[in-house]
């Protein structure tokens, strides 16, 4: 059995082992940090939206909200979440590299260490043109990601296992390439099923480290102007051993 990228087993386990506690997290931060740049946006679009948690919860606020994300699978679930909670979502199917979106929008945002799934800086770039090409004039594009330090030395090439939740056993093993600046991340869940039975759900994650500067200069070169960056959660300036920064740009036009 070859392992997926999120992946049916992975998708419909995904909340439930606590992934999507991060992006609820997230929520009141945004808030914060449109409050300083004051804007208010109306409409807003979810890059790699996953199974829609932060989508849904903009959606419920009264936002018109797109959430784009490649995963069949993860989209599923989006999409009965939204149902079972009566809020208007437009899913999109798309890789975030080529999407195409009926109009154009306020705030993008990109949460979870999305775009550390981006493997290249030139499809990056690519990405970062794409949001341009949907942001409205001094729309905001915020996204978090991993940092380089946390991708080489933070995962390095350990080993564990755990339990995520109390049904749910994780074995992870993280390879390191230092030439692509890449980890990949091996997981086994191991998810409880009836009578005792685990169900073994094998998924394949390859992440890539970028420095600030190759973001600055992505996000300059696709047209976007970079404003700021801090430690994820705070407004402090990212130190060299920081393991999450979070990033805003502006579409100056
Ligand atoms: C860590 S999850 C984050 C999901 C969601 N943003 C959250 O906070 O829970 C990463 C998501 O990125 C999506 N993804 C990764 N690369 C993508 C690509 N090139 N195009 C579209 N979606 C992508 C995956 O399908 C997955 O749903």
């Amino acid at each position: 059995m070859s392992a997926s990228t999120y992946g049916e087993g992975f998708a419909q386990v995904y909340d439930r082992a606590g992934f999507s506690a991060f992006s609820e997290r997230m929520i009141p931060y945004l808030d914060q940090n449109l409050e300083r740049l004051n804007l208010q946006p109306q409409s807003i679009l979810d890059l790699a939206c996953g199974t829609g948690t932060a989508a849904i919860l903009l959606a419920q606020r009264g936002f018109k909200v797109y959430g784009v994300d490649r995963s069949e699978e993860m989209l599923e679930i989006a999409r009965k979440k939204s149902a079972k909670e009566r809020v208007q979502v437009e899913f999109v199917l798309s890789d975030i590299r080529n999407f195409v979106l009926p109009e154009k929008v306020d705030l993008a945002i990109s949460l979870y260490d999305s775009l550390n799934y981006i493997l290249e800086r030139e499809e990056l770039v690519s990405v970062f043109g794409r949001v341009k090409r949907y942001l409205k004039e001094n729309g905001l594009f915020m996204f978090d990601m991993n940092t380089l330090y946390k991708i080489k030395y933070g995962w390095d090439n350990s080993f564990r296992v755990f339990w995520i939740t109390h049904d749910i056993l994780v074995i992870e093993g993280n390879a390191y390439d230092q030439e692509s600046n890449t980890t990949t991340k091996n997981f086994a869940f191991f998810v409880k099923k009836k009578d005792e039975l685990f169900e073994r759900v094998l998924e394949e994650h390859t992440e890539r480290g970028y420095t600030i500067d190759e973001i600055e200069r992505g996000v300059e070169d696709s047209g976007l102007q970079f404003i700021d960056c801090y430690e994820c959660f705070t407004f402090k300036q990212p130190q060299s051993n920081t393991g999450r920064i979070f990033y805003i740009c502006r579409n100056t036009v």
